[in-house]
C-alpha cells in the first residue's frame, strides 16, 4: 500500500481510502493489482532474463491490457533497477531530476519499491508517494516530478506506454526550495 508524504507540511496519508482519496484529488491515477499471482521465484528478483520479464507480462496479462483498453496505453515492457544495475548512481542522478513527460508516465510496482515525487495543486506542493509490490500508478501528462529508490535501491516495474518515444523526459525548471 502507498504512502504519501508531503513535503511542505510533513503530512503523512496511510490507508487505501485516503491514500487513494488524496491521489485522486491531484489527478493522479492509483490502483492495486495481486501480487500474490508472480510465481514465488520471481518475487524477489532484481536481476531478470528477457523469459523472466517475458513471464511478469503473461501474468499480468489481463490487468495489462484492461489499463491499456481505458487509457489508451498500446506498448509494455519490465524494466528493473538495482545496484547489479551498471551505473545506477548516474541513472538515479537523472532520475532525480524535476521533469515532465508528453503522456502519462504509468508504472506498476512488482517487486521491491520506488518513489515519486509529484508537483500538486498550489496549496500541497510536492509529495512522495511511496510504491511497493501491487501500487500501479500514472503520473499524469504534463504534471512535474522525479523518480527515486528506497533504502533497498531495487525495483521492477511494468511500463505502459501510448508511444514509447512519448517517453522522453523533458526538464523542468523548478526552484530548490520549492522541492523541499
Ligand atoms: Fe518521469
Amino acid at each position: 500500500m502507498a504512502v504519501i508524504k508531503i513535503r511542505k507540511t510533513g503530512e503523512i496519508i496511510k490507508g487505501e481510502e485516503n491514500v487513494l482519496r488524496f491521489l485522486e484529488k491531484q489527478g493522479v491515477l492509483y490502483e492495486h493489482w495481486d501480487i500474490n499471482k508472480l510465481p514465488d521465484r520471481l518475487k524477489e528478483k532484481f536481476v531478470l532474463t528477457d523469459g523472466e520479464k517475458e513471464e511478469i507480462l503473461a501474468t499480468f496479462k489481463e490487468e495489462i491490457e484492461n489499463l491499456a483498453a481505458r487509457r489508451g496505453y498500446k506498448a509494455w515492457d519490465v524494466v528493473a533497477l538495482s545496484d547489479a544495475t551498471p551505473n545506477l548512481d548516474e541513472l538515479l542522478k537523472k532520475f532525480e531530476q524535476v521533469h515532465i513527460h508528453t503522456e502519462d508516465e504509468v508504472r506498476a510496482i512488482i517487486a521491491g519499491h520506488g518513489i515519486f515525487i509529484i508537483k500538486g495543486d498550489e496549496q500541497t506542493g510536492y509529495f512522495d508517494v511511496e510504491l511497493e509490490a501491487g501500487d500501479v500508478i500514472s503520473v499524469p501528462e504534463g504534471n512535474p516530478h522525479f523518480f527515486t529508490l528506497m533504502e533497498d535501491r531495487q525495483v521492477v516495474a511494468v511500463r505502459l506506454f501510448i508511444d514509447p518515444s512519448g517517453w522522453v523526459a523533458h526538464p523542468y525548471e523548478e526552484k530548490e526550495e520549492v522541492i523541499k
